[in-house]
């Protein structure tokens, strides 16, 4: 039987995809603190470890209030660019391949980042990424849950402008009181333009949403909630709906009491499609692969089920099936 520390090797070296991750969710504390700087924004936090001081967090939502100050200090094209790049560089270290990456345009507009700026500071982030280190990506575009299906419309119809750059939409921020119905037009607008659609549900709020979701979606983020309920892990299954599961980011905003009790075997017993992702690495302390290794240490995560998950990042997403086969004979020599 391999030891815990060829099994965390494994987590690293094997390649992978990561399916669920907000690129402002990747600024780490010393980026925060070069950015405040060069732009001359002030922030609470004076340094590093005042920073990582208020990433003790209740719940989701007293998350995504310590996240908007992180997001405080983008201004420019060059910050948008500098944290795509940053980001590319974990995923080198962490032998992510291909990441669909979740970017946050409203947080632009309100910030008054010039959209066009927003879309060509990732560009040119994510394009020098795949030079430098190889990595490929698509964006998702990321409607924010607490607007009005009015103002959210608004500000998708803003982005079609740059709809080259993304063909994915996905549905995040605070999920209580905020279900996928609220954007029933909006997801049937661009289901019918011809967009994939990925929608948070299950994370913070009840498997009811999850079932909404299904009317618009063909993968749910999260979906942690649902782990128990046999019949509903049967319609995933049937209806080969992908769930991007977030480990460390459940554990640290209080989903589950404890990675030792994480569920991943109830879904992999269901054959329910899920894969790992970091979500927010840069809040929670673990990137892609460090989430694989934290499985290892909490549920003896095996040989086995390391190589199924990193096969799974790419079948859970939204590459061609060809794509597809290229990455998963990559990880043929792992077996
Ligand atoms: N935005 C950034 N991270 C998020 C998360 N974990 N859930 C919902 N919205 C988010
Ligand atoms: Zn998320």
């Amino acid at each position: 039987m391999a030891d815990k520390t060829s099994l965390k090797e494994l987590c690293f070296k094997i390649p992978k995809a990561e399916l669920h991750i907000h690129l402002e969710g990747t600024i780490e504390p010393e980026m925060i603190l070069k950015l405040s700087k060069r732009n001359n924004i002030e922030i609470k936090s004076k340094s590093i470890e005042e920073i990582k001081e208020k990433y003790n967090f209740k719940s989701l939502n007293d998350f995504l209030e310590i996240f908007k100050e992180g997001t405080s200090v983008l201004k420019t094209k060059e910050d948008i660019f500098d944290i795509s790049y940053s980001y590319c560089k974990k995923c080198k270290e962490q032998n992510v391949v291909y990441t669909e990456i979740t970017i946050d345009p409203t947080l632009a507009i309100k910030k008054e980042i010039p959209l066009k700026d927003y879309y060509e500071g990732i560009i040119e982030g994510m394009e020098k990424g795949k030079k430098d280190f190889g990595i490929n990506y698509k964006l998702i575009y990321c409607i924010i849950r607490t607007q009005t299906e009015e103002e959210a419309f608004n500000d998708f119809k803003l982005s079609l402008d740059y709809k080259k750059y993304f063909n994915i939409i996905g549905l995040a921020s605070a999920e209580r009181n905020n279900p996928p119905d609220k954007f029933k037009n909006l997801f049937e607008y661009a289901k019918k333009e011809g967009f994939n659609i990925t929608i948070h549900a299950g994370e913070d709020g009840p498997i009811d949403y999850m079932k909404q979701a299904l009317k618009y979606c063909n993968r749910i983020d999260h979906g942690i909630v649902s782990y128990n309920d046999i019949d509903f892990l049967k319609e995933l299954s049937d209806k080969k709906i992908p769930l991007t599961l977030c480990p460390v980011s459940n554990f640290k905003l209080k989903a589950v009491n404890d990675l030792k009790n994480y569920p991943l075997r109830n879904f992999l017993k269901n054959n329910v499609l899920v894969c790992i992702n970091s979500d927010d690495p840069s809040y929670f302390g673990s990137y892609c692969a460090d989430n694989f290794c934290k499985l290892v240490d909490s549920i003896d995560l095996n040989k086995e089920e390391i190589i199924l998950l990193a096969e799974n990042s790419f079948k859970c997403s939204f590459l061609s099936d060809k794509d597809k086969e290229i990455y998963l004979n990559m990880i043929e020599e792992f077996k």
